[in-house]
């Protein structure tokens, strides 16, 4: 079936995309500028194709300018798969196998202590701290770098930078060398080669980052040994200095993504109370009002498990995922699939199948939990219950570990925290909008555009952090 590439709009173009998946079937396709494009939109296909048939799916796209200017052929999520693409994810693996990902819990935690602490001082920055614990769980676990004001930090605001240039340049049509390769070796002279300058500028600002990441990551080894500090000292991960600095470089474009999901969260919490409610009579019967909570009582928590998965699915902040490409001919469901398409995993059309997923636009944690109100996931899905970190060869390697920094991170915010709408002048509560125009589009991760709440600390919570705080200053102010 083909859709129009005409009438794909701007913004928010997986809504066009699931206007399609539900016109025209979970396997759709358009052509633009000559190559064909896949849309999957159900669970079904999208396990059939990019985890069955992985062999043949977990290319990528060329994206000339991000991928191949920018990253110089070292950005492990958008290189094509091949002899470098195996040798970097195993390299990832070697710092985020199950016993890395369990080292990090001691950092999550602090952050997560941290972030309440900030929003005990803020309330209404509450923005700025989520960025700050996203910031501070990324640099301190994959290079040991503590990041306690955000604004004054070496590295920081710099990793948020870099991460938006980028992914900005993956968003289709931003440089016209990824439509004509060729510009690439035009002369900066020349008419329409101005970008040039920019891939420059930008390239060397990347690299030196990385490189200053790597080394700050080799100094605090002692202190805080990490992902990279490890993989500086081990010949098991397999790849140069200059490659190891990239990998970190990648991952430390991931807070965005990080932050999308947990302000997702506050906007579901400050939509509903009843939600809110329900986690924190959880938590309190499990932590109780003495302690912060830890990884340790995760198994006892279901429902702040289930809230997670929801929160997840319910507005998936890469609604489209990151495209794959086939690396040879294929054919599926009677439709010929040539060697060199994108394909396209429309996460937000798999997450509303109702096959699966019964009412998707209601917000409902149980949906993940038995009649016992035990863990269960859904029929289609796999390990997470849900499908945001994509499929295949090409799932995301910081899937557990993302998982784990968003749920701690939702444990400490219910159990420290009330959130509650906005009131206005006249006492009357102004709930936030949660349609999905409300989330912002873009090449970044969708992100709730900013939105009004009420926060207060639940009891004795102020007492407790004045006790572990008290002599620490403001990390927030300039
Ligand atoms: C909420 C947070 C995150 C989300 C939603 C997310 C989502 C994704 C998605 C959708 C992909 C592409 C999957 C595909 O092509 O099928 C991906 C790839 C990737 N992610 Fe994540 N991710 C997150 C956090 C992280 C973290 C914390 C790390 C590392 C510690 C990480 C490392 C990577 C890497 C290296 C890739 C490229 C994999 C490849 O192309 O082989 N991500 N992620």
């Amino acid at each position: 079936m083909i859709g129009n590439f005409f009438e794909i709009p701007s913004e928010h173009y997986w809504l066009k995309f699931d206007e399609w998946v539900q016109k025209f079937g979970p396997i759709c396709s358009f052509t633009t500028f000559g190559k064909t494009v896949i849309i999957v939109g159900s669970p079904k296909v999208a396990a059939d194709l990019l985890d069955r048939r992985s062999a043949i799916y977990s290319g990528r796209p060329r994206w000339v300018f991000a991928s191949e200017i920018l990253a110089r052929n070292m950005h492990v999520g958008t290189i094509n798969a091949g002899e470098k693409h195996r040798r970097f994810r195993r390299a990832i693996h070697a710092g985020l196998h199950p016993k890395a990902i369990a080292s990090y819990h001691s950092i999550e935690e602090r952050e997560a202590r941290a972030f309440l602490r900030d929003v005990s001082r803020r309330p209404e920055d509450f923005r700025n701290s989520i960025k700050r614990y996203t910031a501070a769980v990324i640099l301190g676990t994959m290079y040991g770098h503590q990041v306690t004001t955000f604004d004054r930090d070496r590295f920081a605001k710099r990793v948020f930078k870099s991460a938006s240039r980028f992914a900005g340049s993956l968003a289709p049509g931003a440089f016209m060398v990824d439509i004509l390769p060729l510009l690439r070796y035009f002369p900066a002279w020349v008419p329409g080669t101005s970008w040039q300058r920019k891939a420059k500028e930008w390239a060397k600002d990347d690299q030196n980052l990385y490189i200053e990441l790597r080394e700050a990551a080799r100094v605090n080894h002692l202190t805080q040994p990490s992902f990279i500090s490890e993989g500086l000292n081990e010949s098991e991960y397999g790849v140069s200095e200059e490659e190891l600095a990239y990998i970190g470089g990648t991952i430390s474009q991931t807070p965005d993504t990080l932050m999308a999901v947990t302000s997702g969260f506050m906007l579901a919490m400050t939509k509903w109370p009843e939600i809110q409610q329900r986690a924190q009579a959880e938590i309190d019967a499990v932590v109780g009002r003495e302690r912060f909570p830890t990884f340790s009582d995760r198994e006892r928590l279901p429902y702040t498990v289930a809230l997670v998965k929801e929160v997840c699915r319910w507005r998936p902040v890469a609604p489209l995922s990151v495209p794959h490409a086939s690396t040879q001919d294929d054919e599926y469901m009677g439709y010929f699939i040539p060697k060199g398409t994108t394909i396209i995993s429309s996460i937000w059309s798999i997450h509303r199948d109702k096959g699966v997923y019964a009412e998707p636009e209601a917000f409902n944690p149980d949906r993940f939990l038995d009649e016992n109100g035990r863990e269960q996931n859904t029929e289609e899905s796999r390990v997470l219950g849900h499908h945001l970190y994509g499929f295949g060869r090409r799932l995301c390697p910081g899937a557990t570990m993302a998982d784990h920094a968003i749920w701690v991170f939702v444990a400490h915010a219910l159990w420290g925290l009330k959130v509650q709408p906005f009131c206005d002048e006249k006492g009357q509560e102004i709930y936030p909008t949660v349609d999905p125009l409300s989330f912002t589009s873009g090449g970044e991760a969708s992100h709730p555009r900013p939105f009004k709440c009420r926060i207060e600390l639940r009891e004795g919570v102020r007492e407790i952090l004045d006790d572990i705080y008290e002599h620490e200053p403001d990390v927030l102010s300039d």
